[in-house]
């Protein structure tokens, strides 16, 4: 299957945008390495009264504000039954550097994570996002899954959600860049990578 990504401009003409981005796994095939691809969809107007000012320097997220990303997470988990994520400093490590890279080289527009080894979840909005805001966009795919045919609604997308709350994931390690634009964005990076076709979450 072709990846299909979509690289949101540095200058979005909309306000307060909120884009998603998740990679879809294959199963592996022959015992070859999983394909990733990766798919986009679109979310509904962020919930954000008035954007903050745009920031003016690029900021990574340290350890101290890994509750903000992780406690969204934790909670979606505990409420199917799934353990709780720990965080990876490693991890976070990881995301930050792309997060970086992209912010210096792409006006932080989606890194391309189809080779890597870890679940990849991605955010990008319009305004300076906060982690709890961007995995609640994540989560908020839920509404469209369906756990007993493990399916998603036609026209939906539920593959961030369905990396949120994988079983099998155990540790999560995020990072946030903000443009000189105002935009950020947010990635989490997963050890073991969700969403493997054909499997169920949870
Ligand atoms: C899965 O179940 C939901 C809820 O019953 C239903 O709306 C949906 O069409 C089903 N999807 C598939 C692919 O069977």
């Amino acid at each position: 299957m072709a990846p299909q990504r979509r690289h949101p401009a540095p200058t979005a003409p909309m306000a307060c945008s909120l884009l998603l981005l998740a990679l879809c796994l294959a199963p592996p095939a022959h015992g070859s390495r999983v394909q990733p691809t990766a798919t986009t969809s679109k979310a509904p107007p962020a919930p954000v009264p008035a954007p903050p000012p745009p920031a003016s320097k690029a900021t990574t997220t340290a350890p101290p504000e890994s509750d903000e990303f992780l406690a969204p997470h934790n909670k979606a988990r505990a409420e199917v039954g799934v353990a709780a994520l720990r965080w990876s400093a490693g991890l976070a490590s990881a995301a930050a550097k792309t997060t970086s890279q992209q912010q210096r080289q792409s006006g932080c527009a989606f890194a391309d994570m189809g080779a890597s080894a870890y679940g990849a979840n991605q955010g990008w909005a319009s305004y300076r996002a906060r982690p709890g805001e961007v995995v609640g966009s994540w989560v908020a795919q839920a509404r469209y899954y369906t756990h007993a045919n493990n399916s998603c609604a036609a026209g939906q997308q539920c593959g961030t959600y369905t990396q949120v709350v994988w079983r099998r994931t155990t540790d999560v390690g995020c990072a946030q860049a903000t443009c000189g634009t105002g935009a950020t964005l947010t990635l989490c990076l997963y050890d073991p990578h969700g969403n493997v076709k054909g499997e169920s979450p949870y």
